[in-house]
């Protein structure tokens, strides 16, 4: 029985890109595993409240759109909000793995110029769950 469950499970971590489709637990196991990191909510924290260059000049952070009240409303650049992103505040938060790796690879993209490795992922998401 346990076995016909995990590989059910492992099927739909592979296929499904629906709302709702997994936890934050499991996506940074995901990522962790991945990159053969342990994630640290220390370094996900460095990352996501750092300046970075070689991105957009104009969106040195994570924090310029989603502020430093993790729990509280950011904003984009054209002043749309952004609902909370600490998981705590905001329990929606990082259970749609479509829609993570959607952002992370648009977000990193924009600040860094690049994205972000798997570990890096891990950590963010770590940190994110953690405050
Ligand atoms: C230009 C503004 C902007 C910047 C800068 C930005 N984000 Fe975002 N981010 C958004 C928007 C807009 C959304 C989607 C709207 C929402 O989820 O409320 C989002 C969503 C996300 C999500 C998806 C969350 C979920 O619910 O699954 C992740 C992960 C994320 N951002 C990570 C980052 C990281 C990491 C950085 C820094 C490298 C960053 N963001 C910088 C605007 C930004």
């Amino acid at each position: 029985m346990k076995i016909i469950y995990l590989a059910l499970s492992g099927l739909l971590l592979a296929t499904s890109a629906t709302a709702g489709d997994t936890t934050p637990q499991k996506l940074i196991a995901g990522f962790a595993a991945q990159a053969g990191s342990t994630p640290s909510a220390a370094r996900g924290k460095a990352f996501f409240t750092g300046k970075h260059t070689g991105g957009k000049p104009e969106t040195p952070s994570c924090l310029t759109c989603h502020t430093s009240n993790l729990k509280g409303v950011g904003h984009t650049r054209a002043g749309k909000e952004i609902a909370p992103m600490a998981h705590s505040a905001n329990p929606q938060r990082f259970t749609d793995s479509a829609k993570v790796a959607k952002w992370f690879r648009r977000n990193c993209k924009t600040v860094t110029g690049r994205e972000c490795s798997a570990a890096q992922k891990a950590d963010i998401l770590a940190y994110l769950s953690s405050i």
